[in-house]
């Protein structure tokens, strides 16, 4: 191929008046001269002015929507308005058409539900393009920041046999013939026929084997695909979503939130600084979809005020005791409008953190100490015997962005929370060995990849900030 340069590169450090090919995807024609040219490799398009009484009418034919070109021209500043530079084209080769009737996306605004059915081509758009970019970023960031602070990164595996949640919403893994299932005498399936000789599953967290890790090497943190069969239908579940889970030797509850919360800003503040344009692009996007929603659904502040907001200001960190003192306070409780109750001792529903979040604090929220009974085993017990050593960040608009907790250290406490939560001590025989064999106060928390990348973009449905969302009923690309 020629030598081709990225358009990231020329608005970085243009060449002016000098030949330059660019490749890429048409993104705008008008007039039949100029092309708005995107490559991927920035937000921006680039103004290709091109001459067909030169160039040919057969090739002004095949100028059509999200065809792929290779221009070849001089690079020079732009006379018109709304661009710094532009490439007077020498030669344009088409190196893929479109066919406009037949291609399914379309030169106009399209709903999310129709791109998420062409998700094949659904990156080629302005808005898909700048998320993918933002996830890529916000990926890198993780590495960083971890890697910045002395942190291992861990692969935790992705099928195992244990249920670290306890909720039992996991995918089987299994190469048994599903039409001659073997079964034991007393008729139950046979899994010691099975490849790992045992019933496995996809992981719905590393975290149990992080703490293994934590315990040998310190600080470590996964960041892997998780699965849960969940049959939650909302803008916030995935059933294949990515979780970045950091577990600490020696770091208490108070310590785990300090990080949590300086994790998450500094996520924020990466994609501030290093993805302006994405962000603008965003910002404006969101604040014209908002035209249309009366005013008491719109956002209260841009996405930009927003994200320097959340950087800018501590978060608040609260009991979950005090959490519920003050919703049965509220006027939604008052009112009888909260669809779910508000008792000590039962979860706090999507209702009450936005209230939480939304109304109370207007800015992300720390909820710690859960009543036991509403939280997994390994969470340490508090002196009150009443609650778990828990906590939860609640982000605007998001909710739930992080859950953690310090784990139970001490064994015997574990193994009774375990035998009360149901869970055969000796099925987690290593994890009780960790107790045993030099165990240490530890800490972690997951933090759900999409959440994140949800909250930074703006976007309303999860399915959307990740490239192939598995939701129920959706495995098509
Ligand atoms: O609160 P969760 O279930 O916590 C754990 O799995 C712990 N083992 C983490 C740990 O302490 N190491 O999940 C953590 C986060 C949630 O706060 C949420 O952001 C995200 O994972 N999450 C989901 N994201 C998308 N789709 C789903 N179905 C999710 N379920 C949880
Ligand atoms: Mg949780």
């Amino acid at each position: 191929m020629a030598k081709r340069t990225e358009i990231a590169q020329i608005f970085k450090h243009p060449t002016l008046n000098e030949t330059v090919t660019v490749m890429g995807w048409v993104r705008a024609f008008r007039n039949n001269r100029f092309i708005a040219l995107n490559d991927g490799s920035t937000a921006g398009t680039l103004q290709v002015v091109a001459d067909f009484d030169n160039l040919g009418e057969e090739l002004l034919k095949k100028i059509g929507f999200h065809a792929c070109i290779s221009v070849t021209g001089t690079l020079v500043e732009s006379q018109g308005a709304g661009q710094r530079f532009e490439v007077l084209a020498d030669t344009i080769e088409v190196l893929g058409e479109t066919n406009l009737e037949q291609y399914p996306l379309q030169p106009k605004r399209q709903t999310m539900e129709y791109l998420r059915q062409k998700a094949h081509f659904r990156m080629r758009t302005n808005t898909f393009s700048s998320v993918f970019r933002i996830r890529h970023g916000v990926a890198y960031a993780v590495h960083k920041y971890y890697n910045d602070r002395g942190f291992y990164y861990l692969h935790s595996p992705i099928i195992t046999a244990s249920d670290a949640e306890g909720a039992g919403e996991m995918f089987r893994v299994t190469t048994l013939d599903l039409e001659k299932l073997p079964r034991t005498e007393a008729g139950a399936i046979d899994f010691e026929q099975d490849f790992f000789e045992r019933s496995t599953n996809l992981t719905v967290s590393g975290q149990l084997q992080g703490e293994i890790g934590a315990l040998a090497l310190g600080k470590v943190y996964t960041f892997g695909p998780t699965f849960r069969a969940e049959n939650s239908n909302t803008p916030r579940h995935l059933a294949e979503f990515w979780m970045i889970e950091p577990e600490m030797a020696f770091y208490d509850i108070h310590d785990n939130m300090d990080l949590a919360e300086d994790f998450c800003k500094y996520l924020i503040q990466y994609i501030l600084e290093n993805y302006p344009e994405d962000l603008q692009f965003l910002d404006a996007r969101l604040q014209e979809e908002e035209k249309n929603l009366p005013k008491e659904k719109r956002r209260a502040m841009g996405l930009l005020d927003q994200l320097r907001f959340v950087v800018d200001n501590d978060f608040q960190r609260i009991t979950y005791t005090e959490a519920i003192e003050i919703l049965q306070q509220s006027k939604p409780y008052k009112k009888k409008q909260f669809e779910f109750p508000v008792e000590w001792g039962r979860d706090l529903q999507a209702e009450h953190e936005r209230y939480l979040v939304e109304k109370e604090f207007q800015k992300p929220v720390i909820v710690r100490n859960y009543p036991k009974d509403i939280k997994a085993f390994y969470m340490r017990m508090n002196d009150d015997q009443q609650t778990v050593a828990a906590m939860d960040v609640l982000f605007p608009g998001i909710g739930e962005v992080i859950g953690g907790s310090q784990r139970e250290e001490r064994l015997d406490v574990l193994v009774n929370r375990m035998e009360a939560s149901g869970i055969h001590p000796e099925e987690m025989w290593w994890y009780l060995d960790l107790r045993k064999f030099g165990g240490a106060p530890h800490s972690g928390f997951g933090l759900g990849f999409e959440r994140m990348v949800q909250f930074i973009t703006g976007m309303g449905n999860i399915r959307d900030v990740i490239p192939f969302p598995r939701t129920p009923g959706n495995a098509e690309f």
